[in-house]
């Protein structure tokens, strides 16, 4: 059997990098967070001290090592996994993803890193941008209040109690930032099917994507 993609797409909180890792697990394939990997571009910005604003400078991309293996993400060969969840990365990602030269590079890298294997990837534009010929496209979504309060207690175990007001209005923020720029939106690509998780436990988000992925794959080798 050919190989198998799954792109996974959503908006902040709407459980992408949870879900996406479990079913990869079921299944035993690869997953990738591309999330991830804007984060540690981010990360290397930020500590290297380059104008986050200048598109020209982040041709350092050239340069660093970035890589993403059992749910564990390396920059030059350090795991930063933890790191790459800091309040200042979550704060300016969505700028560093911004820009054209920044998303080319990662789309490239992004694209290689599925070749040949069965991958589930999480993202924005993951369905519509880097995998457009992906088996399977779902579209995470849930309502802000809902994706706040996982935020929020994300952030509780983290020992960080922000006010959930605050949260919300970060999310907002964020959402906005990504739906509207004008490099790959965060956007539902026409074929993707649309879960709405706000009910939903993980587990359910988990096994209703593993029925999809069943299915596709008897149509796939029934052709
Ligand atoms: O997990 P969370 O929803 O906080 O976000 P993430 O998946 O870690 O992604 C962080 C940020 O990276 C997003 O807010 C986007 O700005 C950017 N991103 C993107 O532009 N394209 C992707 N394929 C993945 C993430």
């Amino acid at each position: 059997m050919k190989e198998f993609h799954v792109a996974i797409d959503g908006p902040a909180g709407s459980g992408k990098s949870t879900i996406s890792s479990l079913v990869a697990k079921r299944l035993n394939w690869t997953h990738i967070d591309t999330g991830a990997m804007y984060r540690a571009v981010t990360l290397w910005a930020i500590n290297n001290k380059i104008n986050l604003n200048n598109e020209d400078e982040y041709t350092f991309l050239d340069k660093i090592k970035i890589s993403y293996v059992n749910d564990k993400i390396y920059l030059e060969g350090k795991n930063v996994s933890k790191d790459i969840r800091s309040e200042e990365v979550t704060k300016n990602v969505s700028l560093v993803s911004s820009f054209p030269y920044v998303r080319k590079k990662m789309v490239d890298l992004q694209r290689k890193a599925t070749e040949g294997i069965n991958v589930v990837m999480d993202g924005r534009d993951i369905g519509t941008v880097v995998l457009p010929n992906a088996n399977l496209k779902v579209f995470l979504t849930a309502n802000v209040e809902e994706r706040a309060k996982r935020r929020y207690e994300e952030n509780l175990l983290k020992g960080v109690n922000k006010d959930i007001r605050e949260v919300i209005e970060e999310i907002k923020i964020r959402d906005k930032k990504d739906s509207t720029r004008e490099e790959s939106p965060l956007k539902k690509a026409e074929d993707a099917i649309v879960l709405d998780t706000t009910y939903l436990t993980i587990e359910q988000v988990v096994e209703k994507i593993i029925i999809l992925i069943e299915k596709k794959e008897i149509e796939k080798d029934g052709n």
